[in-house]
């Protein structure tokens, strides 16, 4: 595709008046989700595989105290998983569907801080155990405002 230097120039001006916009849009249409794990848990690997498939790009930190970054993000302490994670403005916990962080991305605006799955319902992306039939959990979000409120109800891997 041929791109003139006027249209050029509109998308980086663009890029410069929305960081959150800039950073997906370096990343082409992939945007970038930071997780940070602990190396002793193997289910956070394969939600992160998860994430690669659905899409995204995965900047993988293993640390030794994962409570540590939900402090930093701000993770609400009744919602609590194995793993923290950012997507820029949006917090993530736990094993949400990338169905669910695609849908959460354009609601910054609604007052949406944060998408989390407590615990680890068997059968969500990365906890899917053979033999074992997939459990009906709630994706539940947060508000900057620190409202709580069930954003998607899935079974396994699709919504309910
Ligand atoms: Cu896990
Ligand atoms: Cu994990």
């Amino acid at each position: 595709m041929h791109r003139t230097r006027r249209q050029f120039l509109g998308v980086a001006v663009a890029a410069l008046g929305a960081a959150a916009l800039s950073r997906r849009t370096m990343a082409g249409d992939r945007p970038l989700i930071e997780v940070w794990w602990h190396p002793d848990c193997g289910c956070c690997g394969a939600w992160m595989d998860h994430l690669r498939a659905g899409g995204f790009d995965v900047a993988s930190h293993p640390v030794a105290e994962v409570g540590r970054y939900r402090r930093m993000l701000g993770t609400p302490s009744n919602l609590l998983s194995c793993h923290a994670a950012r997507l820029d403005w949006l917090v993530i916990e736990g094993h949400v569907p990338a169905l669910a962080i695609r849908q959460a991305l354009d609601q910054r605006a609604s007052g949406l801080r944060g998408l989390a799955v407590p615990a680890m319902p068997v059968g969500s992306p990365g906890m899917e155990i053979e033999g074992m039939a997939p459990e009906t959990y709630d994706v539940i979000a947060w508000g900057q405002d620190g409202r709580q409120w069930p954003f998607l109800t899935m079974r396994g891997g699709v919504p309910a």
